[in-house]
């Protein structure tokens, strides 16, 4: 016997959309695209978990994810064992990591801004610093190999985050800029890398 029963064709088809909806929100949640992003808040560099808003077009035997338009890509080598310190997005831009390692730490526990100092925990500015998370980007799985950038050192004007390439290896990487600096529309899924 069925648990829900419908007295009228009305209830019927309410019924049926709620299904849809359901069928369609649960369809949406999981194919989401997850990918571990750098944003700024009150002024630091921050990392985050975002959920592309999206949607997968069927074709060419993909589903496919419009990320959006962007501008030259670079293929970037970096030296083994390679610490850059504080630093910024250059531009808003989506990285995939083919070799290596990246570490980042955010915000840079260590500031060029003389202001800003962790052991300062009293000024009125460190009562708005976000806590300091750590995220490791590497080959392995989608959700590691990748890295949206959107920290400009426009919007985190009091302190950046902090890069090392601690790899025996070189750490090879392509930077795809998006146009205008327009990152793709997002939420927050939680604070800290995807996970
Ligand atoms: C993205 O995150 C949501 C919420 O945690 C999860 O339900 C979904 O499965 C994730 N998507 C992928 C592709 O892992
Ligand atoms: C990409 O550029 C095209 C052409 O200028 C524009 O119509 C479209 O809205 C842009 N897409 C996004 C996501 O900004
Ligand atoms: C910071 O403020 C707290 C509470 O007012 C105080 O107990 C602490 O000693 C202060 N720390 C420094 C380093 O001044
Ligand atoms: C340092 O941080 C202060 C406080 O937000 C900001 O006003 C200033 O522009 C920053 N200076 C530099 C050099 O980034």
């Amino acid at each position: 016997m069925s648990i829900i029963s419908f007295s009228s064709s009305h209830e019927m088809r309410l019924g049926f959309s709620l299904l849809l909806l359901l069928f369609s929100l649960c369809g949406a949640m999981t194919t989401a695209l997850n990918i571990t992003a750098l944003s700024s808040r009150n002024g630091y560099s921050v990392l985050e978990c975002w959920q592309l808003a999206s949607v997968p077009v069927d074709a060419m035997a993909a589903a496919n994810y419009a990320l959006g338009n962007t501008t030259v890509a670079t293929w970037s080598t970096i030296k083994p064992r390679t610490t850059v310190g504080e630093a910024w997005a250059p531009h808003v831009q989506l990285s995939m990591i083919l070799n290596g390692l990246i570490r980042i730490t955010s915000p840079s526990p260590e500031s060029a801004n003389s202001s800003d100092s962790i052991t300062s925990i009293n000024s009125s500015e460190n009562s708005l610093r976000p806590a300091t998370t750590v995220a490791y980007i590497m080959p392995g799985t989608t959700k590691s190999s990748l890295l949206i950038a959107a920290d400009l050192r426009s919007t985190s004007h009091i302190t950046g985050h902090y890069t090392e390439f601690p790899s025996d290896e070189p750490t090879v990487l392509i930077q795809v800029p998006f146009m205008d600096n327009l990152a793709p529309e997002h939420i927050v899924l939680h604070d800290g890398p995807c996970l």
